[in-house]
């Protein structure tokens, strides 16, 4: 784990609250895997005090670049989402392109990361023989990740309000997605678990995912009737990241957890909900 500052790539909205946000990211800073998250300083500022956590949503070691998907909803991501890369600001005002492209100066973000487990951490699950990736609004950044890198084939279900809220197509380029939205404006019409319902998922399958508390506990109540393994990445408020602050934790049926060094990912079961 490093904390660092490092330079924005890219920060782009990608639906009516979503956007994305690529920074500068070597491996030997430590290779973020699905699962894993940051914690980010906004600004040098006193307020907001405390650093924010975001999962990551996919690293390519090649290009340098980390990922994150992030909703803008407070303080802290209204600042973020602010933010630009000078590349940005160029790309976005020609005809200094070309003038300029070589002189890219950046804003910087101080990051602690990366922290926690993933969720391919279980040696169980290479018992498998599917996984279906389910991720509830924000849920979706680490679900993407998690398909991009699965060991296994997988596919993406992907639970959203309205088509409003639905990333553009680019972000799911080569990943098997179904989308759901409650009222049917695009792909299935209802959740995620009723979607689940439909398909012929079993015992053989993994569940793994990331959104609101309701949807985890509707997709344990699910898989745990049908005996299907289910890992769950756990949303709490983090101050510290690393297991220092006890501000993170979760009932478990085995005490209280820190989501920042025992999880985020869980088995579902574990979970009292
Ligand atoms: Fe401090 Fe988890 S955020 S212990």
């Amino acid at each position: 784990m490093k904390d660092i500052e490092v330079e924005i790539k890219r920060n782009e909205k990608i639906s009516a609250d979503f956007y994305k946000l690529s920074f500068f990211w070597d491996k030997s800073f430590g290779e973020p895997v699905a699962g894993n998250f940051c914690e980010i300083k906004v600004n040098n500022l006193t307020a907001p005090t405390l650093r924010r956590p975001f999962a990551f949503s996919g690293f390519d070691a090649q290009t340098q670049t980390a990922e994150i998907i992030y909703q803008k909803r407070g303080t802290a991501t209204n600042i973020l989402a602010a933010k630009q890369s000078m590349k940005t600001t160029i790309e976005n005002s020609e005809p200094f392109v070309v003038q300029f492209e070589d002189d890219v100066i950046s804003e910087k973000i101080k990051i602690l990361a990366p922290i926690g487990n993933s969720f391919y951490y279980d040696s169980k699950i290479s018992d498998k023989k599917r996984i279906f990736a389910v991720a509830g609004g924000v849920g979706l950044g680490p679900i993407l990740f998690a398909a991009k890198t699965a060991p296994l084939p997988t596919e993406v279900i992907a639970g959203f309000r309205t088509e409003d809220f639905v990333p553009n197509d680019e972000i799911f380029a080569g990943i098997r997605t179904t989308l759901c939205t409650d009222d049917g404006s695009a792909g299935f019409c209802g959740n995620v678990v009723e979607y689940l319902k439909t398909t012929n998922i079993n015992s053989d399958d993994l569940i793994i995912a990331c959104g609101p508390t309701p949807m985890l506990k509707a997709l344990h109540d699910f898989a745990s009737q049908k005996n299907i393994m289910c890992k769950i990445s756990m949303e709490e408020m983090m101050a510290c990241g690393v297991g220092a602050c006890m501000g993170c934790v979760c009932e478990t049926k085995y005490g209280n957890k820190r989501v920042c060094k025992e999880g985020p990912v869980f088995d579902s079961g574990e979970i009292v909900f």
